[in-house]
């Protein structure tokens, strides 16, 4: 990393009083909880993360909901009628051989698309139970004081145009190891991300709090403009299942602790472990010395003219144990819905060990923000036009392609306004 992140490790230590003693101290509680938390996690296993019924999200107990929170991520099941998702990923199957231009990874035979407005996307995003989960989900999060703010509404759930995937069993993917969506280096160096994390920095970090909308209304997530870094908020990423998939079948993995891993994936640049300590020591606290000399942001690195990551890795995050805590979420069928919040460390499984295809339609969760209203204006120009949408590769139109989705495929009212056509 470029020497002056070392400027801004320093800029942030001199911008907190006793930063240096404070977060030592947090570092040395927060590897405790994480030896707790990361061994919990590793027995349990995929019974972890919590699945509800989407017609019993209004039923849940507060400590239901208090669980789902402290995970990050959760199982909705039938969402959407089976039939019909399992519909969806006919059409989506039938698009690509009608259209063999389209663009796809891997190139040759492609299995992820990049395509945004095929018709079942666009009637996908506009279903009325997906945009209640999204409100549902949106509203785990508040402003502290329960202050409004103007242009923010969390009843009114937004589109974000996505792709979807159709990956076939035996085949290996790489391209998704454990990684952190939208945002990098900017967790840090734009104040207003930073702010989402003030109780991490300044040593309290049992306050956190990452459904506190605050400071997500105005971060900069994406200081550099890089293709593929969202510019939008999403309260939670998620796709929807358009097929049976069971552990091991090419399916998500999460650590399935928001709030130790923001702790951790936030301090860990202001920390190096000392010099010669041995393997069998290297998770103890006292192996470890704060320093802010370092330009290094630990599974954050440059990329496209910006920053990619955060990354974390084995050996560059000892202490989350990812070998045994990126945990497989639960058996999907058509029309369950999976979720995960916007910090939450996930990866795609390497290996698809199942019969059928594992396919899902990427539907995040976004709630009415300005900056999001602003987003959506773009994206439905971009619509209008068949092209790619604004956070989006520059693949080329797509609206020439048969099967392509129209205004009119975008049915309801609810639909419509996500979309940006009601305002
Ligand atoms: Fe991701």
């Amino acid at each position: 990393m470029p020497s002056r992140f070392a400027d801004l490790k320093r800029e942030i230590r001199d911008s907190i009083p006793s930063f240096e003693v404070k977060v030592t101290d947090a570092w040395t509680r927060l590897l405790a909880q994480l030896k707790e938390s990361t061994a919990e996690i590793a027995r349990e296993d995929s019974s972890i993360i919590p699945q509800v019924k989407f017609s019993d999200l209004e039923k849940l107990s507060e400590s239901e909901i208090q669980n789902i929170k402290r995970r990050g991520s959760l199982v909705i099941k039938d969402v959407v009628d089976d039939a019909d998702a399992a519909a969806w990923k006919t059409v989506l199957g039938e698009f690509a051989k009608a259209n063999p231009d389209v663009k796809g990874v891997p190139a040759d035979d492609p299995q992820f698309f990049m395509l945004y407005w095929t018709k079942p996307q666009v009637e996908a995003r506009a279903h009325p139970n997906v945009l209640a989960a999204s409100a549902w989900l949106n509203k785990l999060y508040h402003l502290k004081d329960g202050a409004e703010v103007e242009g923010v509404d969390l009843e009114t759930p937004l589109t974000y145009a996505d792709r979807y995937r159709i990956r076939r069993p035996g085949i290996a993917w790489d391209v998704h190891p454990p990684h952190v969506d939208g945002g990098t280096i900017e967790r840090w160096e734009d104040p207003n991300f930073r702010a989402c994390f003030a109780d991490i920095l300044n040593g309290r970090f049992e306050k956190h709090d990452p459904y506190d909308l605050q400071g997500r209304l105005d971060s900069r997530s994406s200081l550099y403009g890089r293709p593929n870094q969202a510019s939008i908020f999403r309260t939670f990423q998620g796709w929807l299942a358009m097929s049976e998939t069971a552990p091991g079948e090419g399916t998500l993995k999460v650590f399935p602790d928001v709030l130790l891993s923001n702790a951790y994936l936030i301090l860990r640049p202001f920390f190096r472990p000392k010099a010669n300590v041995s393997q069998d020591d290297l998770l103890s606290p006292e192996s470890w010395q704060f320093d802010v000399d370092d330009s290094g942001f630990p599974g954050i690195f440059p990329r496209d003219g910006g920053f990619a990551g955060p990354r974390p890795t084995p050996e560059l995050h000892p202490h989350l144990q990812l070998d045994k805590t990126m945990i497989s979420v639960p058996k999907v069928y058509p029309g369950d819905m999976v979720f995960w919040h916007c910090d939450v460390i996930h990866s795609v499984e390497q290996e698809h060990k199942g019969k059928g295809d594992s396919a899902v339609m990427y539907i995040p969760a976004v709630p009415s923000t300005p900056q999001n209203l602003g987003y959506v204006q773009r994206q439905k120009e971009a619509f209008l036009q068949g092209l790619p949408p604004p956070d989006f590769p520059k693949t080329g139109p797509e609206g020439q392609f048969i099967g392509s989705g129209k205004e009119d495929h975008i049915v309801g009212p609810a639909g419509r306004k996500a979309m940006g056509f009601m305002v």
